[in-house]
């Protein structure tokens, strides 16, 4: 998860290959993500997020997101912390959730048109 208040004026990104990744630290090839994206595994992170649902919220508190903010919630998923996050951002703030995974982005946007969420975007 990254965090902007929306002053910055430029991103302040690294060099492409200068940085590992958490799906192939050092490899600037595409790494598959080792826990997959399965039915299995959708159904494992549903339950993981039910159970750290209030934990995950003090935690979101305690890190400052606040009405207006813009969030990056890298490593999505289902999106269920870009969920919570959408209600402290508020309609003035906004989230974008971003995965490698296909099939976890379309249960995320299907998710998201089901509650009629605004402020969030997967990608
Ligand atoms: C353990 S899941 C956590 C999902 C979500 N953050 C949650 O708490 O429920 C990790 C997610 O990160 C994604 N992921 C792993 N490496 C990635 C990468 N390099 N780029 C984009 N997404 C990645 C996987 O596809 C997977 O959906």
């Amino acid at each position: 998860m990254a965090i902007t208040n929306g002053r910055e004026q430029e991103a302040r990104s690294p060099q492409r290959g200068d940085r590992g990744s958490c799906a192939g630290v050092g490899s600037t090839q595409p790494q598959p993500y080792s826990l997959g994206a399965s039915d299995a595994e959708m159904a494992r992170l549903d339950a993981q997020a039910d159970s750290i649902a209030a934990a995950t919220a003090v935690l979101l508190r305690s890190a400052g997101i606040a009405p207006g903010m813009r969030v990056l919630d890298l490593g999505t998923g289902l999106g269920h912390v870009a969920f919570q996050l959408t209600g402290l951002v508020g309609p003035a703030g906004s989230v974008l959730g971003i995965d490698q995974a296909e099939p976890m982005l379309t249960a995320a946007e299907q998710r998201r048109l089901a509650a009629g969420v605004e402020n969030v975007h997967f990608a």
